[in-house]
């Protein structure tokens, strides 16, 4: 039987639930999979770490450049995180001809190009089912199982930290920055929240799987990005009176011809969409393909096992395949110049502000809504013996530009105490 020899660039969190579905699946692996997969070395420099996990000590290196030489090594599995030094060890890997698995969303967005220019020049394997979604098989579903389609939209709740606050205030009426020190608390968020919180870690993985789903490179730069930190929890409860649950999205649509749109940002559904019962740190992708129809994953979008999971379904591809697959598109630093992003795209609104209980505000605020021609589906006046009163509004679809322009008017109108939100409307 072919031995296969793999390293782990890594022993944090991730790479140690690698480590150890590795070590305690050998067997399983060999039998179901015709592969023995043998972990030949550790790049970790807290050597205690990786002694504790039972890894002998001539495997430990604290050094790249013995790791990425060792003859025994096939595979390399980069779980560091982070664009450097994780990008020059990915290199010096590629480089040296060795087969690349990675969980590194950001990494690969931003330097998905380079990297795949330097896998072919050596032929080396270059493989990322865990950037995105965690243990969710999101990627190969849509190079292996898809393929047969003009992939029309991808709607995915793809950050588990921003789903488990928005689920904790739905649930517990409680508000932002208490539900994010809890989560803090808990380990899932991290202490420094930016980036899921502002939905960069959405929008890496985004930029990844819209580029898979529509065979077009998606940069980063293209994908419009708003996170969850100005939401009120007075908008989730109203949302719900209406019928709505709120999500951070990542939304990418494609006209099958060379529009492509993708945005992240917070968004209300339907209480009876598919995404709207995946709560608390679960992950879920809802993909519409032009001959399958709906198809949804769902499951965990972290963790050391979850992660762990689609890390090892990449290395077991790896180690039993000898033809190399890349991207199906031009993969050049320089987007396909035909592609035209959306910015200007299309939604229903909720939009929640404070007026003066007087005759006649609403006629006004009307009378500019109906100046950028958005009409309105749902109005509910709240309050009443106050003198300021909260005012929710859902529009028919519109263009974000026309919205963007009604709202600064209406913002103006000498009744009109404050605009408090504007939130999309999808599905
Ligand atoms: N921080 C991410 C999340 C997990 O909350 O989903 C890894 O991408």
């Amino acid at each position: 039987m072919k031995t296969v020899g793999v390293a782990i660039l890594g022993l944090g969190v991730v790479g140690s639930g690698t480590y150890k579905i590795l070590r305690d699946h050998r067997e399983f692996y060999r039998k179901t999979q015709g592969v023995d997969l043998s972990v030949e070395s550790v790049l970790e420099i807290n050597k205690q770490r990786a002694l504790d996990l039972g890894i002998e000590e001539s495997k430990i290196s604290d050094n790249i450049a013995e790791v990425v030489s060792n003859p025994n090594v096939d595979i390399v599995v980069e779980v560091i995180g982070g664009v450097e030094p994780a990008k020059s060890f990915v290199l010096a890997a590629l480089h040296s001809g060795k087969s690349v698995v990675t969980s590194n969303k950001e990494l690969f967005c931003k330097y998905w190009y380079e990297l795949e220019a330097a896998a072919r020049r050596t032929n080396a394997g270059l493989y990322y089912e865990a950037s995105c979604v965690g243990g969710v098989p999101i990627i190969r579903t849509l190079i292996d199982g898809l393929q047969a389609n003009v992939v029309q939209s991808l709607t995915g709740i793809i950050n588990g930290t921003t789903n488990y606050i928005l689920t904790r205030m739905s649930r517990e009426g409680s508000d932002y920055k208490e539900v994010l020190k809890d989560a803090q608390k808990l380990g899932y968020a991290e202490k420094d929240p930016t980036a899921d919180v502002e939905g960069y870690d959405a929008a890496y993985k985004l930029s990844i799987l819209s580029s898979l789903a529509f065979h077009k490179r998606v940069p980063l730069e293209n994908v419009y990005r708003e996170g969850i930190t100005n939401i009120s929890v007075k908008d989730i409860e109203y949302g719900k009176e209406l019928g709505y649950v709120l999500k951070l999205l990542a939304i990418g649509k494609n006209d099958g011809k060379n529009s492509i749109e993708v945005r992240v940002h917070p968004a209300f559904i339907r209480k009876d969409h598919p995404l709207a019962s995946v709560n608390d740190s679960f992950n879920a992708v809802y993909l519409v393909g032009d001959s399958v129809g709906d198809v949804m994953l769902y499951g965990r979008g972290a963790g050391d096992f979850p992660t762990g999971s689609a890390i090892v379904s990449d290395v077991i591809y790896a180690a039993t395949h000898s033809e190399v697959k890349y991207a199906t598109f031009k993969n050049t630093e320089e987007p396909d110049k035909n592609t035209k992003f959306v910015t200007d795209f299309r939604s229903r609104y909720f939009i929640r502000f404070t007026a003066k209980d007087k005759a006649g505000v609403l006629a006004k605020v009307a009378g500019v809504f109906a100046k950028y021609n958005i009409s309105i589906i749902d109005l509910i006046q709240k309050g009443e013996g106050i003198d300021e009163i909260p005012i929710i509004l859902i529009t028919h679809e519109t263009n974000e530009f026309s919205l963007r322009r009604a709202i600064e008017k209406i913002a103006e109108i000498d009744d009109v105490v404050s605009v408090d939100s504007t939130i999309r409307v999808e599905g």
